[in-house]
């Protein structure tokens, strides 16, 4: 977790990091610090809280030039190793206070290396493994940093993006990653590092993608790359077209917030350019018919002889899994399975080279995730990556990407990478059962037609959002909320849950609805909200039945289903409508409601939704 950024160039460094920094604070904000090499040598400032204690700390030098330079590193932490502290605080330095560290990752021989640095008298000061790192590199100086940061990485097991700077050496930054992200911003007489890409928007679209392992050297007119034998390589610029809004707030109150507004656009952005509008006529003739094209992500008929889809993901992105393997036996007649990555990795599963693994990321850089990827690519079998990261670990790794457009996406809670993961996958179920025969001319059309919409329909459930904060007012006190459903609707109620405990911090759990009277039920009582997602025809009357057994037990029922359906009338105490699609279809749909419920749940209880306490973005450590 953690973010880091460097700045190297003819500005004040101190302002630019600390900006970059802000940009970087959905990563971790339990502690901040910089470290500037200016005239009076290396000097670190570091507070523990958000980027603001920081500024608070330093406004005085900031405004009298005492921390005036023109190099420097910065880092917002997540703690992994040690509390959040003033201490455990990045920079770290050795003890001579040459060289500075900020590191994101998890090294994990640290303990051994701590014992031996020991033995070579190094007194420790903080409790991080990071610390480590600065020992290390300071042993192994010997008048040339780079050679010095080389020589340490043999030493290192673990993940890493580091950074680092040295008194001895003030004209450059050292940059170094392994399976932690990090971008090299190259500018005019410039350049910059960054965890990720929204810290660099407002200087500079040209960035460099490390590898892992691969080495940057920072100097103010240009960059200089290594790879892990230490050989200097070339590497190509890769051109970044977001433009800088998409980063920023734009008047919003929240990230959260813009990002659910965003999704109409989002979706739009997934679909776009993967429906072909002239695939042939229909068999009267003359009409054109519509079909789905991923020539784009360089999927073939070879993908459908799989015998067996496998979805991998965490988190919210475990929960377009879910959806996905519905999706795919549903329109493509495959058998498919979903993982937890951070599960499947630990199992012995069977897999062979006839399987498609599809691993969903937001970030592209999920430890977890990474590691089930790899164990599928290991077993022969191909990968399908569906990621909103261009450049990301998982984008770069996989055999076909699909990269969900849906924009930076800033909130911890993801909101529009999952409905435009579901996007993608829809497209790619539709497109497997189309080249496997199964999907008949009728429903391929109608489902396109669906995609089409959703869109538009996304927007008309947000112009009526006043409904959901209004509801929101009334019940964000309840102690225990949960979400029911079956198939697609329970899987939206795991998602559901997930947003309203991250962010608004109330008890929720998401269940089978048929499992209700096998458990779940003996908690239900007059403090509980339970919301029902009832997007699927055939299992309205089931639903309906469940509905009245939690009503029965106290509990209020918000019901979330189509807008030309009555059946819940007599049994909901209230229900939110939602544009009909097809049934499957409706989670991109039906998820935005309770999107809407935790944002709002989280505002009236005086929480800041962008930053829900002991989480970050990127889970880029196990
Ligand atoms: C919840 C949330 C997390 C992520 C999970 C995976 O709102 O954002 O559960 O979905 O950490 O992250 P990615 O998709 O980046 O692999």
């Amino acid at each position: 977790m953690c973010g880091i950024v460097g700045y190297i160039g003819r500005e004040d460094a101190a302002p630019i990091l600390l900006k970059g920094l802000k940009k970087l604070e959905y990563r971790g904000y339990d502690s901040a610090g910089i470290a500037i090499l200016g005239a009076g040598g290396l000097t670190v400032r570091k507070s523990r809280g958000g980027i603001k204690n920081l500024e608070e700390k330093i406004e005085a030098e900031l405004a009298n030039g005492t921390l005036a330079a023109s190099i420097g590193i910065g880092h917002t932490r997540w703690a992994t190793h040690g509390e959040p502290s003033d201490i455990n605080a990045h920079p770290h330095t050795d003890l001579s206070g040459n060289i500075a560290v900020v590191h994101n990752g998890i090294i994990e021989n640290y303990a051994r290396l701590k014992a031996w640095l020991q033995k070579h008298g190094v007194v420790f000061r903080s409790e991080t493994d990071t610390e480590a790192v600065a020992h290390l590199i300071d042993l192994h100086y010997n008048g040339d940093l780079l050679q010095a940061v080389m020589e340490s990485l043999i030493r290192l097991e673990g993940s890493y993006a580091l950074a680092v700077v040295s008194r001895d050496d003030p004209d450059r930054i050292i940059a170094v990653r392994k399976e932690s992200p990090l971008v090299i911003g190259k500018g005019d007489g410039e350049n910059f590092i960054a965890s990720d890409v929204p810290a660099l928007l407002e200087y500079t679209r040209d960035v460099y993608y490390l590898l892992d392992r691969e080495i940057a050297v920072l100097y103010r007119d240009k960059v200089e790359f290594y790879d892990g034998d230490g050989r200097r390589i070339e590497k190509n610029i890769a051109h970044v077209d977001w433009d800088a809004g998409a980063a920023e707030k734009d008047g919003y109150e929240h990230f959260m917030i813009k990002e659910i507004n965003e999704q109409p656009k989002a979706l739009t952005s997934a679909l776009r350019a993967r429906i072909q509008a002239d695939a042939g006529q229909d068999a009267q003739g003359g009409v054109p018919v519509k079909a789905v094209n991923l020539e784009e992500i360089g999927f073939d008929s070879s993908w459908a002889q799989a015998n067996r889809v496998v979805i991998t993901a965490c988190g919210t992105a475990w929960h377009a899994a879910v959806i996905g393997k519905y999706a795919f036996e549903r329109y493509s007649r495959i058998s498919a399975d979903v993982d937890i990555a951070s599960e499947y990795r630990y199992r012995n599963p069977i897999c062979n080279p006839q399987d498609i693994f599809i691993i969903i990321s937001q970030s592209g850089e999920t430890a977890d995730t990474l590691a089930a990827m790899r164990m599928a690519k290991e077993s022969g079998s191909r990968v399908i990556a569906i990621t909103n990261v261009v450049g990301s670990t998982l984008a770069r790794e996989a055999d076909l990407v699909m990269y969900t457009w849906a924009g930076p996406e800033i909130a911890v809670a993801s909101t529009k990478a999952f409905t435009t993961q579901l996007m993608c996958l829809y497209l790619i179920a539709l497109q497997f059962g189309v080249l496997r025969g199964v999907l008949s001319g009728d429903e391929l059309a109608k489902s396109i037609k669906a995609l089409e919409e959703v869109s538009g329909q996304a927007e008309k459930i947000l112009k009526d959002k006043e409904t959901i904060q209004r509801f929101a007012a009334r019940h964000f006190t309840k102690s225990k909320v949960f979400f029911m459903g079956r198939l697609f609707d329970y899987a939206v109620s795991l998602e559901s849950a997930l947003k309203l405990k991250e962010i608004s911090y109330t008890h929720s759990e998401a269940f089978a609805a048929g499992e209700l009277k096998h458990g779940p039920i003996a908690l239900v009582d007059e403090s509980t909200l339970v919301v029902a997602i009832c997007t699927q025809t055939v299992l309205f009357e089931k639903m309906d039945s469940n509905i009245k057994e939690v009503k029965a037990r106290g509990a209020s029922t918000l019901v979330i289903t189509y807008d030309d359906v009555n059946y819940f009338d007599q049994s909901a105490d209230e229900i939110f409508r939602i544009p009909r699609l097809p049934d499957g279809l409706s989670p991109m749909l039906s998820i935005i409601p309770c999107q809407l419920y935790a944002y709002y749940c989280a505002v009236q209880r005086g929480l800041d939704p962008d930053k829900p306490r002991n989480l970050a973005k990127s889970v880029t450590v196990e």
